[in-house]
């Protein structure tokens, strides 16, 4: 009778731990898509470090005055950009000089901000959070708090096996978060798939050759960026005075030139470009057809923009921008602060 009890009460145990076992990392590699360049090897991507991710990425402790967390400025349902400023907003109200980038399929990226400064995402979240006008905190002061910190140390132990909580662990845990923003279930994804229903409108169709034709070269599918800087022709905004990539290289060749963005998600991550100059696609939209009218200098890509589009074709251009829209990635849940973990 004892062993049967027994049997019974592991048997209840493992079926409840088997309902309870979490998913793995949500990181994928979805299909025909090209090799990240993220180096998997210095930073195993698991379950425990995702979530521990996740946990700081919506902590404003780090912070210096415990106001603003990496979701200040990186908002889910605007593809982890912000949205009602231009420019990013940070501690004590500051004003940064340049428009948050959205956080999408960063293991495609081999380098990071609009001029390239940083050139690994496991160093990019030292920037924020030093940055006096972001997060305004310094290291050994973040290291501390967590240090002192019996939640994170329970945590850190779980997700590194070491309750001592180092710089390298922090910044791992980050990018564990930051690299599982994997956007690819878009219409356009469906579409290409071959799933039913996801068939293009006749105006998605449109739209989707005049993209090929003039926009793929630089924004190319299918992650929408090409990991490369380019001259897009917008003019030099006189007060912020930002030359892009010649700030770091100092080559009088490289001003002007801004990492090509990705496009997934653009309806919903207004204002544009690295200054949030446009608010809406249609001035985007316009800007790129004022090219040849303007002659302004841009990259050679562009070049094959002869004349302005007729409205039509903006029109049909915004309809296929609108298919990159991925809604299964702006309210995934598991990308969502979680109430039960503080
Ligand atoms: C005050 C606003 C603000 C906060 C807070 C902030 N960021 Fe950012 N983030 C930005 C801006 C602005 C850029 C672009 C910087 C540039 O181009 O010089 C950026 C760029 C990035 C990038 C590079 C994306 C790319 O494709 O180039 C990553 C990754 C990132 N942030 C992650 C984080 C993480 C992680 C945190 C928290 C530790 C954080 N950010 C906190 C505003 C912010
Ligand atoms: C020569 C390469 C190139 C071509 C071709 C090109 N773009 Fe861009 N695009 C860029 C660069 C570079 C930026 C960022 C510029 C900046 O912020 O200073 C950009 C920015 C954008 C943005 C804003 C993205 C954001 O997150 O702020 C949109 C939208 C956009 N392009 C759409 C298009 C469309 C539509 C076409 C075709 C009509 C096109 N692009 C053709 C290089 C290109």
């Amino acid at each position: 009778m004892k062993k049967i009890k027994l049997v019974l009460s592991v048997g209840i145990i493992l079926l409840f731990l088997s309902f309870n076992i979490k998913e793995g990392n949500p990181f994928y590699i979805p299909e025909n898509w090209p090799k990240p360049f993220y180096n998997f090897e210095d930073n195993q991507l698991t379950r425990d470090k995702f979530e521990l991710g996740r946990t700081l990425f919506y902590d404003e402790t780090l912070s210096r005055d415990s106001t603003i967390s990496c979701a200040s400025c990186h908002l889910q349902y605007s593809g982890f950009t912000h949205i009602d400023h231009a420019l990013s907003h940070g501690i004590d109200g500051e004003i940064g000089n340049r428009n948050s980038p959205v956080l999408i399929n960063l293991a495609w990226n081999s380098f990071f901000h609009w001029d390239g400064g940083v050139n690994n995402l496991d160093k990019q979240a030292i920037n924020p959070l030093i940055h006096p006008k972001e997060m305004g905190n310094n290291l050994p002061e973040v290291i501390r708090r967590l240090n002192n910190s019996k939640f994170y140390k329970k945590r850190f132990l779980s997700a590194f096996g070491d309750s001592v909580i180092s710089t390298s662990n922090l910044l791992h845990a980050l990018s564990n978060f930051t690299l599982a923003l994997v956007s690819a279930n878009s219409k356009y994804d469906l579409m290409k798939r071959g799933v039913a229903g996801s068939e293009f409108t006749d105006q998605e169709k449109s739209g989707y050759q005049l993209f090929l034709k003039n926009c793929n070269s630089c924004h190319t599918e299918p992650l929408f960026h090409s990991n490369a800087f380019k001259r897009n022709g917008l003019k030099i905004d006189e007060e912020l005075k930002d030359i892009g990539r010649m700030a770091i290289t100092q080559r009088k060749s490289d001003s002007m030139l801004f990492k090509v963005p990705t496009l997934r998600n653009i309806e919903f991550s207004f204002p544009y470009m690295h200054d949030g100059r446009f608010n809406k696609l249609k001035e985007v939209v316009d800007h790129y057809s004022s090219i040849p009218a303007h002659q302004l200098i841009v990259s050679k890509e562009l070049k094959k923009i002869k004349k302005p589009f007729t409205d039509q074709q903006k029109k049909d251009l915004i309809a296929f921008l609108k298919t990159l829209s991925d809604k299964q990635f702006l309210y995934n849940k598991d990308f969502m602060f979680q109430r039960n973990e503080r």
